[in-house]
């Protein structure tokens, strides 16, 4: 039997139109592990986790997902607008009822946003409803596209603070992106950086974070002054 893995990208080349974006680039993620994908605007982040999701199968190479669901969280939360958030949830196939979908919301603290509809709350509220969404499957490997981006500081840590919680406790590998190096450090073990045209690996680092010190904004940027 081969042995299991959380994710192994082993992408020799994506181009658009015959423009090489992306590759060769190769990593491999254990089952659980969750780590960073950094790089500047414009890389190729959101096109390598595309072709993990399955949307483009466009490339050369081979990527080997975990068996299980895969569940891709986007930049846009992509709610339905004339579906409540619960509702949003419950519709997904194997996501369970509205009820759980209430339980689910009520852990990202959104008990009271549940029968609202998406244009009601904010974007960082539709940020959590989404990951709700992503986690109601129990996915194998979760893929989350900027989770942080354009949120205001309050909405920042909230959404910092559900990441940790849930990703703790489904055991789900997660692959997410940013451009934002502190970011990077506040959220996960692994740091992927990648740059160029085409992209390639450029660095492969460990956080030298533990969790809990990543909870600390201070050490969060002794780390960054020491890493970057
Ligand atoms: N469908 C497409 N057709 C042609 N070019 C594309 C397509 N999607 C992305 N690109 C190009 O590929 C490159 C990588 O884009 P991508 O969106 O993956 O970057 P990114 O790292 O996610 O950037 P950002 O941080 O701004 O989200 C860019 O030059 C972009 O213009
Ligand atoms: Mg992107």
């Amino acid at each position: 039997m081969a042995p299991m893995t959380g994710l192994t990208i082993d992408l020799r080349g994506k181009s658009f139109s015959g423009t090489p974006v992306l590759g060769p680039l190769s990593f491999t993620l254990a089952p659980g592990e969750r780590a960073c994908l950094l790089g500047p605007s414009g890389i190729g982040k959101s096109t390598l986790l595309s072709l993990i999701a399955g949307f483009d199968r466009a490339y050369d190479g081979t990527i080997a997902l975990p068996p299980g669901r895969i569940a891709m969280v986007f930049q846009a939360p992509r709610l339905l607008p004339w579906r409540t958030l619960a509702q949003n949830i419950a519709l997904i196939p194997g996501a369970g009822d509205l009820s759980r979908a209430r339980a689910l919301l009520a852990e990202a603290g959104l008990a009271d946003a549940a029968d609202q509809y998406p244009e009601k709350v904010s974007l960082g509220m539709q940020r959590r409803a989404a990951l709700c969404r992503a986690l109601a499957v129990s996915p194998a490997l979760i893929l989350l596209d900027e989770p942080l981006v354009s949120l205001d500081p309050a909405s920042t840590e909230q959404m910092r603070a559900l990441l940790r919680r849930t990703l703790d406790l489904t055991g789900a590998t997660a692959l997410l992106t940013t451009h934002d190096r502190r970011e990077a450090l506040a959220l996960t073990d692994r740091i992927l950086e990648i740059d160029g045209r085409p992209a390639t690996l450029r660095h492969d680092r460990p956080s030298p974070l533990s969790r809990d010190d990543r909870l600390d904004p201070q050490r969060v940027e002794t780390a960054y002054r020491e890493m970057f």
